[in-house]
């Protein structure tokens, strides 16, 4: 019964995903191929800097099974993504207000048993949802690490889209995997290396995953933009434990600086 729903509303779906957005609501996704290299961080900050500028921010945790942007913000969230998927709670009741101004967080839920949901676009629905509102400047999506298919629904909606590396060889080849698979339907993807201090670095090894993409015979329409880098730095790790932004309290750090140049050429580059 709810899988022949949910096939109905998966072409309902299809049939809409292409259809041009009247909102003013931009969506950004954010996402990595490994683990731990500073997605939910960047998120969150982010947030805040765009904040700063006078945006409206949207947060989607989408970290399916193992949420932590609510640790980030210091909330324990009343309600979670769960609740608004399973109809208990309306998309006002769903985006919680942080202790930040202008920032609202969909939080997740860690241990989440999504098998009883185990159509992907059941979750990113709540994109469309936020959007529809037209009461957000940006939304911010994080997902989890990896490709599984709840990534890949998040990201197959997405027309902007920002990967954070490390120069990690493992980090680096699970990245040429997103680069190969988002070739196929997307035109770019937004990219920044993390606990990487040299800007030049990061410009180089975007260079080389180009020509790989090119020598590969990638879709030569596939733009990989790179965009800046930030540095690995003590005051991250440590707002990060004690569950606060590092941008907001340490505003003059270099690596404050660095996410902020980030931000001015993503806010170049959104569509
Ligand atoms: N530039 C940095 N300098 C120091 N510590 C950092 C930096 N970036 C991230 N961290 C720390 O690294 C850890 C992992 O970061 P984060 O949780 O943002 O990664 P993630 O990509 O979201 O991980 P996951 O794939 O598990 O969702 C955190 O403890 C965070 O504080
Ligand atoms: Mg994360």
């Amino acid at each position: 019964m709810f899988n022949s729903i949910s096939n109905q509303a998966s072409k309902l779906i299809n049939l809409t995903k292409n259809k041009q957005r009247v909102s003013k609501t931009k969506l950004l996704t954010i996402t990595s191929g490994k683990g731990g290299v500073g997605k939910s961080t960047f998120t969150g900050n982010m947030a805040y800097l765009l904040s700063s500028r006078g945006f409206k921010v949207a947060i989607i945790d989408a970290d399916i099974g193992l949420a932590n942007m609510q640790v980030l913000f210091d909330m324990k969230p009343k309600y979670t993504l769960f609740d608004y998927i399973e109809g208990k709670v309306t998309i006002d009741e769903v985006l919680l207000k942080t202790p930040y101004k202008n920032i609202s967080l969909v939080a997740g839920k860690s241990g989440y048993q999504y098998s009883n949901h185990s159509n992907s676009f059941v979750f990113a629905r709540i994109v469309d949802d936020i959007i529809s509102l037209n009461e957000y400047d940006i939304v911010l999506v994080d997902t989890g690490a990896g490709l599984n298919e709840y990534v890949k629904e998040f990201l197959s909606i997405s027309n902007n889209i920002l990967a954070v590396t490390t120069t990690d060889p493992s980090a680096l080849t699970d990245l040429y995997a997103l680069i190969k698979m988002l070739s196929k339907d997307k035109e770019q993807l937004m990219l920044c290396f993390n606990h990487t201090k040299n800007h030049q670095i990061g410009n180089t090894i975007s260079n080389s995953l180009i020509n790989l993409a090119k020598k590969n015979r990638l879709n030569d329409n596939f733009m990989v933009k790179y965009i800046g880098n930030v540095s690995t730095s003590a005051n991250i790790s440590t707002t990060g434990r004690l569950r606060k932004l590092f941008s907001y309290e340490f505003k003059n750090d270099d690596s404050t600086k660095q996410l902020q140049a980030i931000i001015d050429t993503l806010l170049k580059n959104i569509k």
